[in-house]
């Protein structure tokens, strides 16, 4: 094989993404390292850790070949000249910049790594979601070595979704790649590209300054996070209004200076990646000097949480002020469809303020019961957790669908209704379902941003 790739971080990033680089380059070998044991076994078992639709095949394809998953991080770093990092870069949690700024100590541990344990010059790619200017403390960090050795930073984020990694990262609307504007920052920055060559078009590949790379997957996430925000407030004010927010977003979409994507209504965003990205923009823009910049996109992040907190508001307003002992059956926990993943997934909040109010829960998703389970471990309260949507529904008061997974759609809701506590409720986080059609079975149905369909009288509610 040509050349050694490493990547430092096997998380829902540095999996598919190496992946997928290694199945479409079969002359690089690939090795994906993590301190987390327990993951990298999953990586290389039947039971991968985290569920993508069609990464099994490409995994399946590449795995001992030239894909290889590995605890052995001083190894990789020895033997490859080119080190992808992707390791996470949650939210600061303590000191200074606490609750907004990136937390880089893995980030840093890991040029430390690649310092102490480097025997020749090396390429170091940010796959990582950083703060612009990272690269120059991390050129700084890994010029410092005695070793004389050459490290070429490399900023390359990445814009793959969860739920649909495998089809962005096959086909990626841009691959951006950013490099110091030196003889050797364009050397490293074409070996990058000459990786990326090998299945995407050449013309989908944008090279910028290291700083505009940086910069641009933090705004890109903060862009989209905002129409989210920004279509869930005109939610609010269609219920004010009987304005419906599926028309007023068809509407708008059809202006192509807008375009369509991003603009349903829901509960609000989750994700490891949103909130973590706009709070440390906003960090930044503080840092700057730029405080009404900073005002304006924390606002996103408002709006989001204000959604969640009025969704739980109607839950309790349309029942009669109070859950207490009644079950809900909650419908979906991951943060999106086709995902395990319910980091900072907006179930979490509307679970943990049902249970405050002493509902009991039945909780069904097709795959993210085990991490809703950890999300809710220290709660006090009755939780169950079912695979069986039937199960999950039967004897509650209400249902709430909390993510837009597809099969929610083809459930039998006669059937489900029959087996409810009356009045049956369903509270639409998502608006998928078909509305009219459950308010004919009977249902009482709550959508977001649209008429109610209520078959309680005015004096009943
Ligand atoms: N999840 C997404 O959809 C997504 C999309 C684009 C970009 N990103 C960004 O990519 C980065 C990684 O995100 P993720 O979701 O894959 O995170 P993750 O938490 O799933 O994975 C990170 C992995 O890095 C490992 N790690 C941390 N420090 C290490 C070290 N010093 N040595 C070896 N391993 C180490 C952890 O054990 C973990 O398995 C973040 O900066 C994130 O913002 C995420």
């Amino acid at each position: 094989m040509k050349k050694t790739i490493l990547c430092i971080g096997a998380g829902y990033v540095g999996g598919p993404t190496m992946a997928v680089m290694a199945d479409n380059c079969p002359d690089y070998k690939v090795i994906v390292v993590d301190m987390n044991e327990e993951r990298i076994n999953a990586w290389n078992s039947d039971e991968l850790p985290i569920y993508e639709p069609g990464l099994d095949e490409v995994v399946k394809r590449a795995r001992n070949r030239n894909l290889f998953f590995s605890t052995d991080i001083i190894a990789g770093i020895k033997e490859a000249s080119i080190i992808f990092v992707s390791v996470n870069t949650p939210t600061k949690t303590f000191g200074a910049g606490a609750g907004k700024a990136a937390d880089l100590q893995f980030w840093e541990k890991t040029a430390r790594d690649i310092i102490e344990h480097s025997k020749h010059d090396k390429i170091v790619v940010e796959k990582s979601t950083l703060p612009v200017r990272t690269a120059e403390a991390m050129r700084r960090i890994l010029q410092s070595n005695t070793k004389n050795l050459n490290f070429d930073i490399i900023s390359n984020p990445e814009f793959m979704a969860e739920g649909t990694a495998v089809t962005d990262l096959q086909t990626p609307d841009r691959v951006l790649i950013g490099a110091l504007e030196t003889v050797s920052g364009q050397q490293a920055m074409q070996r990058i590209k000459d990786i990326y060559l090998h299945w995407v078009p050449e013309e989908k590949i944008k090279t910028t300054n290291l700083w505009s790379s940086e910069l641009s997957k933090l705004v890109s996430n903060a862009m989209l996070a905002q129409r989210i925000s920004s279509v869930n407030s005109i939610s609010a004010l269609c219920e004010k209004t009987d304005a419906n927010i599926l028309e007023v977003s068809a509407a708008m979409g059809m202006d192509s200076r807008i375009g369509a994507k991003f603009l349903r209504a829901g509960i609000g965003f989750g994700g490891s990646c949103f909130k973590k990205d706009i709070l440390n923009l906003v960090y930044l823009c503080e840092f700057y000097g730029l405080p009404e910049v900073a005002a304006y996109w924390e606002q996103v992040v408002k709006i989001n949480e204000y959604q969640a907190t009025r969704f739980v508001s109607k839950i309790l307003n349309n029942m009669f002020n109070s859950v207490a002992s009644k079950k809900i059956a909650i419908f979906g926990f991951a943060f999106k469809a086709d995902t395990g993943d319910t980091r900072e997934s907006p179930a979490i909040t509307v679970s943990k303020m049902l249970l405050e109010e002493r509902a009991t829960l039945a909780i069904h998703d097709p795959e993210a019961l085990k991490n809703a389970k950890l999300d809710l471990a220290d709660e006090t309260g009755d939780i169950s957790y079912h695979c069986d949507p039937y199960k999950t529904a039967e004897g509650a008061h209400a249902i709430v669908v909390l993510t837009d997974w597809k099969q929610f759609q083809g459930y039998d809701y006669e059937r489900i209704f029959k087996s409810m506590e009356k009045p049956a409720f369903i509270f639409d986080g998502r608006n998928i379902l078909d509305h009219k059609k459950l308010f004919k079975l009977g249902f009482n149905v709550f959508p977001l941003g649209q008429r109610e369909y209520s078959h309680l009288t005015e004096i009943e509610k």
